[in-house]
């Protein structure tokens, strides 16, 4: 591999053992891929749980690190200012806090900036076409890689350390031009999309990635009306029923200003329909009987201003149950501006709780026990709270196209949730 003489140093231990181990670990890593070089990163995102033993054995000795780097979200719904609050034990939460001071220590001292949350791109993370990252998070890489057209790969916790601390990536992967070509083609010309809810395009996003896996995918139908927030939830489910990398947006996204510049000017190896039907029967794969939800879950990926304003409107002058629960994940920079717009004065008088944790509540499910169903409009909720309670909880999908429709009723009148279909989720209490 061909290393610049600052490379070399960093390999010599010149710039102390922590960036030693890294840099050292990237070249094997990237010599083992058949990666030519390594090349400077314009910015990383790393997991916030990293675990504290090998972050310090790799950071010995350093004091800044090498790019800009921003935070994932709090883990194991245990974000220090909300926990309590969603009725998460102290019992669970304590000892993974104690590692999240040592932790945040060693973040501030590489000048990591403290974000805490999975959408980088909407507080200041935000790098240009063209750019190397690195990014932690499945659903990161792939906005980045897509709407951005950033070249990112699908580097797991270690890799990502290590970027972020050096600055420097192996050449390989999504970061070569050849490999960011669709191989598979949606076409949805047969759906009228202006009448498609934000869980349509979640559904879609979902039932695509079951069929292309790990190949790229390019869409060919979509509005160029699409907003970014409906984007988002287009895009985050392909890597989670697949392991999609690249969604390219044909005539929206960078690299796909037309369907043969996003082929890479071949045939596509699959050619793929998405119409009603496809949408309705996977959104059906998160349906619940139960006329009651005890929780409703926003923000997977965190909530941007522009849906804690919606959120805010749709709970004015209402309160959720004390039985029931509403939680909305969102990045603290925008909860801080949620509170000067009285967004948040709004969502806390209603009793909705923010927080800067995983809605998916990966890795464990802290939810508490005496939550059966939980409405949401993140597929990647829906399918990681069922996996990971091992179906405790059910999750109900098609319940929020009420939401989609400005319908978000919480009232206080009783003892029961009941929900009625068109006219909306109407939690009472
Ligand atoms: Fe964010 Fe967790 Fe969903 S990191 S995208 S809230 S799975």
């Amino acid at each position: 591999m061909i290393l610049t003489r600052e490379e070399e140093a960093m390999a010599a231990g010149q710039y102390g053992p922590g960036m030693e181990k890294c840099i050292t670990f990237l070249i094997k890593f990237g010599e083992a891929l058949g990666a030519d070089k390594l090349v400077k990163v314009a910015s990383a995102h790393v997991f916030n749980a990293f675990p504290l033993e090998l972050l310090a054995d790799l950071t010995e000795g350093v004091d800044q690190a090498e790019t800009f780097t921003t935070i994932h979200p709090f883990m194991s719904l245990c974000d220090p200012l909300s926990y309590e609050k969603m009725g998460i034990s102290k019992e669970h939460c304590i000892p993974k806090n104690n590692d999240h001071d040592r932790r945040s220590e060693i973040y501030r001292r590489l000048g990591f900036f403290e974000t805490y949350t999975c959408v980088p791109m909407y507080i200041g993370n935000f790098p240009k076409k063209g750019d190397h990252v690195s990014w932690f998070g499945s659903s990161t890489q792939l906005f980045i890689n897509s709407i951005v057209g950033a070249k990112q790969n699908r580097d797991g916790a270690v890799v990502n350390m290590a970027i972020a601390i050096t600055g420097r990536a192996p050449n390989w992967g999504f970061f070569l031009d050849k490999n960011r070509h669709a191989e598979v083609l949606v076409d949805i010309k047969g759906l009228d999309t202006a009448s498609l809810t934000t869980s349509d395009y979640s559904a879609m996003g979902y039932y695509i990635g079951g069929i292309a896996q790990e190949r790229n995918v390019a869409i060919n139908g979509l509005s160029r009306d699409i907003v970014l927030e409906r984007i988002k939830y287009l895009l985050h489910p392909l890597s989670i029923s697949g392991a999609v990398s690249i969604c390219h947006l044909v005539g929206i996204t960078p690299e796909a200003p037309d369907l043969e510049t996003a082929l890479g000017h071949k045939k596509p190896k699959e050619t793929v329909y998405v119409g009603a039907e496809e949408i309705k029967k996977t959104k059906d794969k998160f349906y619940s009987e139960s006329e009651q939800i005890d929780l409703v879950i926003l923000g997977c990926p965190h909530c941007s201003i522009q849906e804690l304003k919606k959120i805010a409107s749709l709970l004015k002058n209402k309160q959720i149950g004390s039985n029931q629960g509403l939680w909305i994940g969102t990045a603290h920079q925008l909860y801080d501006l949620a509170e000067t717009m009285g967004y948040a004065k709004t969502i806390k008088k209603a009793n909705g709780i923010i927080s800067r944790s995983c809605m998916a509540t990966i890795p464990d499910c802290a939810i508490p026990d005496d939550v059966k169903t939980v409405a949401t409009n993140s597929f990647k909720t829906a399918h990681y709270i069922s996996i990971i309670s091992k179906d405790r909880i059910k999750a109900d999908i098609p319940i929020m196209d009420s939401f989609d429709k400005d319908i978000l009723e919480v009232i206080k009148t009783g003892d029961h949730v009941k929900v009625l279909g068109e006219q909306g989720l109407i939690i009472t209490a």
